[in-house]
């Protein structure tokens, strides 16, 4: 089962994340005979047998490549067919850290929607935990049996079950199912919170996360919660941000007092250029009046427009009029050295630290994620009380 085992080299049965591109990525069941067609090409799942997780893969016609990646939990989030809104990586890691989940826990989740975190749920469970998933729309739920049972998640820890919680609750005939976490994204999880009682474990503590996007909806939820006797209540949102780390140039005093010379040169450039240019406009010999080009009747040249012409001959310079080489305009941009050149970042002429910036895009929240804990009330032997 690949989605929690890992292993390097790709054999024929095997499930491959197929990456064609940024935006494009395909799992498959490497088949013999079979093909995958992109509009980069045509690869042949033959000749994947044998390379490892991770190569590149060059096209049947010797043109066009694909990467064979290592099937995840994340990888299938951001590929998966949508049928629900999901819940993503950034959200699905804190809760299972934050519920202390790992090898061997029973989860329960409701609904299992496109089965998003379900994938991350069962590869921390492992095979030594349970995972019980609940979806009351029927071909949702179907939809995601086929997937898991593709994936092998039915075979080692999962079990789906086409119900409405809410209604009529989590037990499962035959199934002792003693939840030690639970993971509600549900429009309306107050209504399945009394249900719990029944199923999770009587011995140890229980976590649960409801996954709400609406702050009304997580009102209800605590008032439940308290209600059943639920305590820690804490609500708590994930902002994803994305930083950036690049280098900054450092600059001691010598390097001001160099720019701040740069700067007085580059003004006397300017005066000294200006000054050569109204030299050169006021020598000018003016050229003599045009009167009407015979064929259409309009002055071919007006007192305006030689004017302009003037002054614009008047700009190009003889290279014995040009200012001296010192004022002329080496370059532009920034220029921390004056020196009239863009430095590349980590030149290592210079010298640099490192710095953090934030990336303006923040990736905000999708739902508030409200936490609370069950503790079990020991019964005390008749005697002892
Ligand atoms: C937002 S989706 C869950 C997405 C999922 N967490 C994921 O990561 O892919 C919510 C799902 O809950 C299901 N649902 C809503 N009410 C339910 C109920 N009372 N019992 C079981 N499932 C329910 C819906 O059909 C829907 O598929």
């Amino acid at each position: 089962m690949l989605f929690y085992r890992y292993k390097d080299v790709i054999e024929e049965g095997d499930i491959v994340m197929v990456y064609i591109g940024r935006q494009q990525m395909k799992l498959v069941n490497v088949t013999l005979g079979e093909v995958i067609n992109t509009r980069y090409g045509h690869f042949e799942h033959d000749k994947m047998v044998g390379k490892k997780y991770g190569d590149q893969m060059v096209g049947a016609k010797g043109y066009g490549f694909i990467y064979l990646l290592h099937p995840t939990p994340e990888l299938w989030t951001v590929s998966l067919p949508h049928r629900t809104q999901i819940v993503y990586t950034p959200d699905s890691s804190y809760v299972i850290q934050r519920l202390n989940i790992g090898p061997g826990s029973r989860v329960i989740e409701a609904g299992t929607g496109s089965a998003s975190f379900t994938h991350s749920f069962a590869r921390t469970l492992g095979d030594q935990g349970k995972l019980f998933t609940y979806e009351f729309h029927e071909v949702r739920c179907n939809e995601a049996r086929k997937e898991l049972e593709r994936h092998g998640l039915l075979a080692v820890n999962t079990t789906i079950t086409h119900r409405d919680v809410c209604q009529d609750g989590f037990e499962i005939q035959g199934e002792d199912i003693r939840g030690d976490a639970v993971f509600l994204d549900l429009p309306a999880p107050w209504t399945a919170i009394p249900h719990l009682k029944h199923v999770i474990s009587k011995e140890m503590a229980t976590g649960i996360c409801c996954f709400s996007p609406c702050i009304e909806q997580v009102d209800k939820t605590v008032a439940a919660l308290q209600e059943e006797g639920w305590t820690d209540i804490e609500m708590v949102e994930v902002m994803g941000r994305r930083w950036e780390a690049r280098k900054d140039m450092v600059r001691d005093i010598s390097d001001v007092v160099k720019r701040l010379k740069d700067i007085q040169a580059r003004k006397t450039q300017g005066i000294e250029g200006r000054r050569v240019v109204k030299l050169q406009s006021e020598t000018a010999t003016p050229e003599p009046n045009v009167s009407y080009d015979s064929g259409n009747k309009r002055p071919a040249s007006t007192e305006e427009d030689q004017q302009k012409q003037s002054e614009s001959e008047s700009k190009e310079v003889s290279p014995s009029q040009q200012p001296p080489s010192k004022f002329q305009n080496l370059g532009k941009g920034f220029n921390p050295f004056g020196k009239g050149i863009r430095v590349r970042e980590g030149d290592e002429s210079y010298a640099w630290t490192q710095v953090t910036k934030i990336e303006s895009d923040v990736k905000s929240h999708t739902s508030y994620l409200t936490f609370a804990r069950n503790i079990p009330t020991k019964k005390q032997p008749e005697e002892n009380v």
